[in-house]
């Protein structure tokens, strides 16, 4: 989730549900962007010879925390590919999670870009204090370390941890995606592949 469109969310969400259904989960990825990107990368992959790997809906709809647990039920993990605005369906995708995850890239600008859905996040978690956030970096230009800029820009939200993991600037996930394919297909092995495993360990550590 993040109002700010480029910064990841479907690359991030894909991967994800990509992954976890490599780990052998049952994995619904629901598209909550009106701009449906992860239903066009669903059909790109449904118009090749790749295997599906996990079953995508289309649902740009402010009802999905209502709906939630019936979609759920014949799943292992549920990925939402949240929208680009800060509007009642960013709300109710929040409210349908159990975890937030906020790409942001490694720009104080992009950090401080954040503060709406930041505000959004919090105001759920009045409502439901089981719920658990976290940055994402995104897009870290490979060796380099996350400047002193950004890191003080990240504490502004100190009730908001990063996840110890980021996510390189890396060709391979523009690359995969015209295809609808991911970089574990596309390039395994590769940089990129380890980090969305790292990343997916990340998430089950950080659930623990
Ligand atoms: N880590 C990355 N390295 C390289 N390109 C990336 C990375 N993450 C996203 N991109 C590219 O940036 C563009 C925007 O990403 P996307 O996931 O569509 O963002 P959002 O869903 O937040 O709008 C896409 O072309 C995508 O391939
Ligand atoms: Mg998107």
């Amino acid at each position: 989730m993040n109002q700010k469109g480029g910064v990841g969310k479907t690359t991030l969400a894909v991967h994800t549900a990509a992954a976890l259904a490599g780990r052998g989960l049952k994995v619904l990825l629901i598209d909550a962007d009106p701009q449906h990107s992860a239903v066009d990368w669903t059909a790109a992959r449904d118009g090749s010879d790749l295997p599906s790997l996990f079953t995508t809906v289309a649902m740009p709809a402010a009802t999905i925390h209502k709906e939630i647990d019936r979609l759920a039920e014949p799943y292992d993990a549920v990925v939402i590919d949240g929208p680009p605005r800060v509007t009642d369906l960013a709300r109710s995708a929040i409210m349908a999670s159990d975890l937030v995850l906020i790409p942001v890239q490694p720009s104080p600008y992009d950090v401080w870009a954040s503060a709406e859905v930041v505000e959004l996040v919090r105001g759920a978690a009045i409502y439901k204090p089981a719920l658990r956030y976290a940055f994402t970096i995104n897009r870290k230009v490979v060796n380099t370390s996350i400047g002193r800029d950004v890191t003080e820009a990240l504490a502004e939200f100190k009730d908001v941890p990063v996840l110890p993991v980021s996510i390189g600037q890396r060709v391979a996930f523009a690359e995969s995606a015209g295809g609808g394919r991911t970089v574990m297909e596309t390039a395994p092995g590769s940089s990129a592949a380890k980090e969305v495993a790292a990343l997916i360990d990340a998430i089950e550590e950080f659930m623990k």
